[in-house]
């Protein structure tokens, strides 16, 4: 049987605290980067029930999705196109209010309304891919989820 995930906390902040080591202790178990991509997806919909949670993965010009928990997404998104591929141009992580707010936003549903995308990068610094996080409510995500989800990506970025 699968490990259970146990999440404490009253705020987001200890949430992701407590997630965060048994992540690291789970992903102890593999030298696979795709079994590690899903096991974060996994986790991050069960700890925090996102709209939609994901890897796109840097391929040539341009990030084709990997693993991803929630609805049917899109297959392949350009450099500089939608949020993951400014993600991706502008070499930083992007927190969207509202995702009909930003130019060329790339809607997979249209339930959702806010968004973060965090670049993920392998130990030698080089960009890879992005992790994405949509949700259904409007502002959802803020610098609290960029922090620990940027150390989520420290982790999988080991198996890159
Ligand atoms: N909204 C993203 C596309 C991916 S889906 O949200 C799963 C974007 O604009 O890049």
């Amino acid at each position: 049987m699968a490990e259970a995930l146990h999440i404490s906390g009253s705020n987001k902040e200890e949430k992701y605290r407590s997630l965060l080591p048994q992540l690291e202790a789970m992903l102890r178990d593999t030298d696979n980067v795709v079994s590690a991509m899903a096991h974060v997806c996994a986790c991050l919909k069960e700890a925090f029930n996102f709209f939609w949670v994901g890897y796109y993965i840097k391929s040539g010009e341009k990030l084709t999705v990997g693993p991803y928990q929630g609805p049917l997404a899109c297959m392949q998104i350009g450099f500089g196109k939608g949020v993951c591929g400014t993600a991706w141009k502008e070499n930083r992580t992007l927190i969207v209010p509202d995702v009909n707010k930003f130019p060329g936003h790339i809607a997979c549903s249209a339930l959702s309304k806010s968004e973060i995308v965090v670049p993920l990068y392998d130990v030698h610094g080089n960009f890879r891919g992005v992790l994405d996080v949509d949700s259904e409510y409007l502002g959802h995500f803020d610098q609290t989820d960029a922090l620990y989800l940027g150390e989520i990506n420290k982790l999988v970025g080991q198996y890159l």
